[in-house]
């Protein structure tokens, strides 16, 4: 009898426990207690606004209470439905930043999560963890290539990730059967109506979306999971919302939500509105009493104003607004870089100087790049490259996050990485010596991001220049390619008269230098003397004692022959420090087999992905000769600087038929 009452007591609270939630708007006293945090805020006019236009922030809002929804006896989720009421006003037209989710968590604040990709629900070391507990169906206006999106608009039922279970372009159907598709424009700026239903005896997650407050029959989206293992007994409900580069308002108009059961229908009327579009109003202002002469004067200085900003305007047309990274003013840029002055200046390299900036507002840090670009024709074409250039995602590449430009200037805009280039660490500070563990990693993540140039985007980019001091360290160390396909960039601006050979010499395949074309394999190629260069802590070409180069593949091969290959590495590694023996000789030997002077018998990015990771065994590599991995030692007797140099055309050894490689453009990425 006791034991039942107090069994009786602590089930009180549980039965009497929350599990329905109604706002027909946000602006009775109830909204008050939604737990907001980041830049989440609910406006006077009963909107709940999740993020503004500002770049790179989040917003949470989420109900007070925990509630329940596991039966704990049996562990099983229960059923639920919500319905919601969402609107998305991008800064610029078209251009989504970046998106919103309806959120089921274990916390309301969602702590340690980042904006932008995120969407402010996980972030880059927790993505993908069973043991998030999260259940989200995002909105998402920006194609992350990271996490496989389909497109820059759409429906996606997230679990303990970003990289959907299931994912839809925003729509609904107009029938039952499904044949009849309406898309939807999530950023159009117009109420779309939600409804997300879980139901658990068929164990479905389903999403339906609409323009009007009538549910369509057919859900566009259905996905078939058992939420019990993913939810815990008692969650957080909610929504999420992130801007990246590009920012949008995110908007919630009115939300209703039930455990086991139906929630209460919004209805669209009856919700708030957002205003419409902002129409400026054409003011005329004129003056009766000014003298006639005053107004002359005036109206001439104002002529002369207007004519000097329209001629140093960047003017943007049309097809600028169509593409996809972000179009920065050049006095944003500007102001970022306090007038590009030399204190900010990050290095300078063939492709012109890199400063450091700050972008007003955001207070986000960026490397701006400017590149004097003097051909006008062909301009198009540069900015549509550097459009779909922007559009690459990996997180072994450095980000292109958007470009200006300005009469003859270019200018591109780059995450700021904050440990520099790797050349640094490796020739230039003894004092700062990466450790094996830090080498392996940042080899592995660029052989990763080459792998995606390569493999995983809509079109093959050949890097070009693939070297230490174009790989860059985050904060976290990890490695990041820089500059990718801006070397192809430059071809298309340069005279089709010469062929130019775009690389770094000790870098360049054999092949390349013959025929000036640069392939996947001559990435493939400078990534090979890129990995033993890392491995060794010494340049592909090196100034030894006498007039001789040392050449860093002919070297190494030296210590494979005599069967001590791991003695290759740099003597900073081990003396006390750490090494994993074995991983020093796969990184070496692979670097060996990767400078193979036959382009044909170098394995491909994918190949050396494999093999760095331990999914595949080394190749036998008894038959390799020094002939066949002795491409470097053409550029033998050549004086080696870091910067620009050109190629005389008397070259020694196979390949000094060459007079058409007229020189070498572009070297020293910094
Ligand atoms: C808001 O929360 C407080 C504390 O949980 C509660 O006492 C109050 O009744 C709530 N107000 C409304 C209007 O729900
Ligand atoms: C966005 O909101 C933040 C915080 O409320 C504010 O500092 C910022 O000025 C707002 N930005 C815009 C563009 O309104
Ligand atoms: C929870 O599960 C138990 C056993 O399966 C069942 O008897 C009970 O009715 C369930 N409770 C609820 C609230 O569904
Ligand atoms: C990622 O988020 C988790 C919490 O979800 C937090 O513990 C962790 O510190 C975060 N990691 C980073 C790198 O911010
Ligand atoms: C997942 O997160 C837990 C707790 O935060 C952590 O212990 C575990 O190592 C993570 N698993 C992976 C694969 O990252
Ligand atoms: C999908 O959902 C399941 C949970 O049922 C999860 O384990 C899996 O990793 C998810 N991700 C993808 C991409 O399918």
């Amino acid at each position: 009898m006791l034991f039942s009452l107090l069994l009786f007591l602590f089930a009180l609270p549980v039965s009497s426990q929350l599990d329905e939630v109604y706002f027909s708007g946000f602006k009775d006293v109830t909204s008050q207690n939604l737990t907001l945090n980041g830049i989440a805020e609910i406006q006077r006019d009963g909107i709940l606004r999740l993020t503004n236009e500002t770049s790179r922030l989040m917003g949470h809002a989420f109900h007070p209470s925990l509630f329940r929804f596991k039966n704990s006896s049996s562990g099983k989720a229960f059923s639920f439905s919500t319905s919601f009421a969402l609107a998305i006003v991008p800064e610029y037209p078209k251009l989504g930043g970046h998106g919103m989710a309806f959120t089921i968590a274990t916390s309301k604040d969602l702590k340690g999560a980042l904006p932008s990709q995120y969407l402010g629900l996980l972030n880059s070391s927790d993505v993908g963890n069973f043991s998030n507990h999260l259940f989200a169906v995002e909105f998402d206006t920006v194609q992350d290539f990271e996490f496989g999106d389909k497109n820059d608009n759409h429906v996606g039922i997230d679990i303990n990730s970003l990289v959907s279970n299931a994912s839809e372009t925003a729509g609904y159907y107009t029938d039952d059967s499904g044949s009849n598709r309406q898309d939807l424009n999530l950023k159009g700026g117009k109420s779309i109506l939600v409804w997300v239903d879980y139901d658990a005896v068929s164990n479905l997650v389903s999403v339906t979306l609409s323009s009007s407050s009538t549910k369509p029959r057919k859900p566009i989206l259905s996905f078939p999971v058992d939420l019990s293992p993913i939810l815990q007994d008692e969650m957080y409900v909610g929504f999420s919302a992130s801007t990246g580069l590009l920012a949008s308002s995110h908007y919630l108009m009115g939300w209703s939500f039930k455990i086991n059961g139906q929630p209460k229908s919004l209805d669209l009327s009856s919700l708030p509105q957002l205003p419409g579009p902002k129409k400026k109003p054409i003011s005329l202002i004129v003056g009766v009493s000014v003298p006639v002469i005053l107004i002359g004067l005036s109206a001439i200085v104002v002529g002369v104003y207007l004519f000097r900003k329209i001629k140093n305007a960047d003017i943007i047309e049309s097809w600028e607004l169509e593409i996809g990274p972000h179009r920065y003013s050049y006095q944003e840029l500007k102001k970022a870089t306090r007038g590009f002055k030399d204190k900010e200046l990050l290095g300078q390299g063939g492709f012109g100087r890199v400063y450091k900036g700050t972008l007003p507002g955001s207070r986000t840090e960026v490397a701006v790049k400017r590149v004097s670009h003097e051909s006008k024709q062909g301009l198009r074409e540069f900015v549509s490259e550097i459009a779909s250039i922007g559009r690459l995602r990996h997180r072994n590449l450095v980000q292109l996050l958007g470009w200006c430009r300005r009469r003859g200037d270019l200018l591109l805009v780059y995450d700021y990485m904050a440990n520099g280039s790797l050349d640094k660490y490796l020739f230039d500070e003894p004092e700062n010596v990466l450790a094996w563990e830090q080498r392996f990693k940042i080899i592995k993540g660029v052989a990763s991001g080459l792998l995606y140039l390569h493999e995983g985007y809509e079109q093959v980019v050949i890097h070009r220049d693939v070297k230490a001091s174009n790989v860059l360290l985050d904060c976290e160390l990890n490695g990041r390619l820089g500059d990718f396909g801006l070397a192809r960039l430059y071809d298309h601006g340069s005279d089709p008269q010469t062929t130019h050979v775009v690389g770094t010499l000790g870098y360049l395949a054999p092949e390349q230098t013959r025929t000036g074309k640069a392939t996947t394999s001559s990435d493939v190629f400078a990534f090979g003397a890129f990995m033993l260069e890392v491995v060794c802590g010494r340049r592909p070409i090196e100034q030894g004692g006498g007039s001789d180069g040392v050449v860093l593949v002919d070297w190494v091969y030296g210590f494979f022959n005599r069967g001590e290959i791991v003695e290759a590495k740099d003597e900073n590694l081990g003396m006390g420090r750490e090494y994993r023996e074995e991983e020093v000789e796969l990184v070496l030997k692979l670097g060996l087999l990767c400078s193979n002077s036959e382009a044909s018998r170098r394995p491909r990015m994918r190949q050396v992905v494999q093999y760095l990771n331990g999914d595949v065994a080394l190749p036998d590599m008894s038959s390799l000769s020094l002939s066949s991995c002795s491409g470097l030692r053409l550029g033998h007797r050549q004086d080696h600087h870091d910067s620009a140099m050109s190629y005389p055309s008397s070259m020694d050894g196979s390949c000094s038929h060459t007079s058409s490689v007229a020189e070498s453009l572009l070297s020293g990425g910094r």
